[in-house]
Order: C-alpha cells, then sequence, then structure tokens
C-alpha cells in the first residue's frame, strides 16, 4: 500500500469551499484515494492557518465547511485517515525538533515566504517557519506520496532535505516522500477569467442557498456585446465554466447560442446556474446536512486523528531517542 498524504489549506475569512478548490482539489484527491493500492491521509491543515486566521470563530467555520465539503464529495473515512492538523500535536514537538535540523537560509530562500511577506503585514515567525511544520505533517506519517500543487514544490524539497540529512546523521528514520505534482492540473477561470482565488474574490463557491448562488454567478464579468450580436465563446468567462461542467454535446449547444446571436450573457449565466444546481444536487444536500449536525463531522474528525495518532506517535518516539530524550 502507497501512503498518499496531502494537507488541505484552511485559510481564509469565510470557511468558504470554491469551485477551484472542487475540481482542481477535492474530485481528484478522492480519485487518488479510491485507489485499492492506495492509502490516503488527507487533512485540514489549520494550524498553518494561524499564520494569518487569529479568530477563533472563523478558524473553526474554516474547518467545518473544508470538512463538510470533502465529505458531501464522498470522501471515504473508513477507507482512509481524515483529521485535523491539530489534533494530533505530536506534529508541533515534531516541528521544534525538525527546525533545529533546518538550516537558517534554506527557509529564507523559500518562494512562498517571500511572496507572503511581501504581501501580508503581519509577518510572524509562524510564516518563516510553515514549511518545517509542513515538513512534518509529512514526515511525522510516513507518507510515500504528497499530491501538490506546482507551488509547493520548494516545500517537498526542503521536506526531502531535512529528512535525509536527519536520517544520515541518525540512521534511517524518516520514509523520503516522492512528490505527486499534476503538471496538467487545470486552471479554474474566475469571474474575472484570472485563477479562481480567495485572494482575488473571483471565487463561485457552489453550496450557497440557490438565490445567492445565482447572484454570484450573474456577477461574472463579461462584455458589452449586445444581446442580438453573435459572441465569441472562446474570450467568455461564462462560457470557460460551463465547459468544465456540462457535457460534450451541451457544451456545443451553448457555442452555438453564441455564435448564432440573440443569445445574451444573461441567458448563458442563467444557463450556468442551473447546470451548477442540477449537477452538484446531492453534494449541495449533503454539505448542508452537515453543516447543520456538525457533531458527525466532529465525530468523523475525532476518529481520523486517532487513527492518524497510531501512526505519528511510534515516528515521534524514534526521533525522541535518537536525540536523547528518552
Ligand atoms: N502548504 C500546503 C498548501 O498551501 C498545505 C499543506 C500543509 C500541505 N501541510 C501539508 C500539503 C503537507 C501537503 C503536505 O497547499
Amino acid at each position: 500500500m502507497a501512503r498518499i498524504l496531502t494537507g488541505i489549506q484552511s485559510s481564509g475569512n469565510s470557511g468558504e469551499v470554491h469551485l477551484g478548490n472542487i475540481l482542481g482539489a477535492i474530485l481528484p484527491g478522492i480519485e487518488l484515494s479510491k485507489k485499492a493500492e492506495n492509502e490516503a491521509f488527507f487533512f485540514i491543515a489549520d494550524l498553518h492557518s494561524l499564520t494569518t486566521v487569529k479568530d477563533p470563530a472563523i478558524q473553526k467555520a474554516n474547518v467545518y465547511a473544508v470538512a463538510a465539503a470533502w465529505l458531501a464529495f464522498g470522501f471515504d473515512t473508513d477507507k482512509n485517515v481524515f483529521y485535523r492538523q491539530s489534533d494530533v500535536t505530536e506534529v508541533c514537538e515534531l516541528t521544534w525538533y525538525l527546525n533545529c535540523f533546518t538550516p537558517f537560509p534554506m527557509l529564507a530562500n523559500a518562494h512562498s515566504f517571500k511572496d507572503k511577506s511581501e504581501n501580508l503585514s503581519d509577518v510572524n515567525a509562524g510564516l518563516f517557519d510553515y514549511p518545517v511544520l509542513m515538513a512534518c505533517d509529512i514526515l511525522l506519517y510516513n507518507a510515500n506520496f504528497v499530491p501538490v500543487g506546482k507551488d509547493q514544490k520548494q516545500h517537498l524539497e526542503m521536506t526531502r532535505d531535512i529528512a535525509s540529512s536527519f536520517n544520515h546523521k541518525y540512521g534511517e528514520t524518516f520514509v523520503i516522500p516522492e512528490p505527486l505534482i499534476d503538471e496538467k492540473v487545470m486552471v479554474i477561470p474566475g469571474t474575472d477569467g484570472r485563477k479562481m482565488s480567495k485572494s482575488y474574490n473571483n471565487y463561485i463557491n457552489i453550496f450557497l442557498p440557490d438565490k445567492k448562488l445565482r447572484k454570484e454567478v450573474l456577477k461574472i464579468e463579461t462584455d458589452s456585446t449586445p444581446m442580438e450580436e453573435p459572441k465569441d465563446p472562446d474570450t467568455c468567462n461564462v462560457f470557460a465554466l460551463y465547459r468544465l461542467l456540462a457535457t460534450e454535446k451541451a457544451v456545443s449547444a451553448m457555442r452555438e447560442n453564441y455564435q448564432g446571436g440573440n443569445y445574451g450573457y444573461g441567458h448563458a449565466k442563467q444557463a450556468l446556474f442551473e447546470l451548477i444546481v442540477e449537477r452538484f444536487q446531492s453534494e449541495r444536500e449533503k454539505y448542508w446536512e452537515l453543516i447543520e449536525n456538525k457533531t458527525k463531522i466532529d465525530e468523523l474528525l475525532k476518529q481520523g486523528a486517532e487513527k492518524a495518532k497510531k501512526i505519528a506517535q511510534p515516528v515521534l518516539q524514534k526521533v525522541r531517542s535518537k536525540l536523547g530524550y528518552n
């Protein structure tokens, strides 16, 4: 069995999971987790989000939203391990140990730290140390493969470096993980045509109630071609989203509508709204069931944390004894 492990970000102010997260992370992640030869450890990275999220109510709401979304899409928590990072505090202890083996310049050179420290007003030490916590997330569970976006490649390299140098000094301790980087991963366009992202505020949260969801869809930016005139589907943000979700047949029908004229962007938006509601009907229902019954989410996350701790504790003990603490 190969252990596939990944951390799911839960930052942001609103606890919302958007279409980009669903198509880019949730669906492919669930696909990987279903393979008989894989065992998936997927966790909600709520310790990482403390670098930016300081409000406890928001922190909690984000965890529930992310958990409910993965569960609504059918992530199987019996076959796999689904947990909240902060429930397995062993990771904090390992982070201290491995901090003392991480060269300062390695962290100072991290692209993500440079980006974030230029854009955030609160540049705290947690932000700087983010890659070591991430390395510990991975090493604590003997993960073999780590599916991540291209932006996380450098963090994976650091993880491998930290683990190899520790193994070199103290003998085989950590499994050296391989990144699984999907180069062809789709960029999901947002309502303004840029990559869908919370930081651009151009996202569509499919779990919103109908009325609000429709409003979000109506906000998609389009040009001012009048209703009667033909339109170019390939430069339209509405079409770009429609084609990701619709059947081939529906996509060609929509293309013809655009090119034929007498079809307005309002029509296309209404069609996209209806498609989202239809395609994600059962997921939207399950999501709301879970959000209204958070004890169910708590229970599942608690079971996940127990399973995770069983793997984490012996690894941590091994490190402690190698360092002279046992
Ligand atoms: N840093 C990752 C991101 O921004 C999230 C993450 C935290 C992670 N810990 C991890 C991913 C461990 C993979 C493995 O997307």
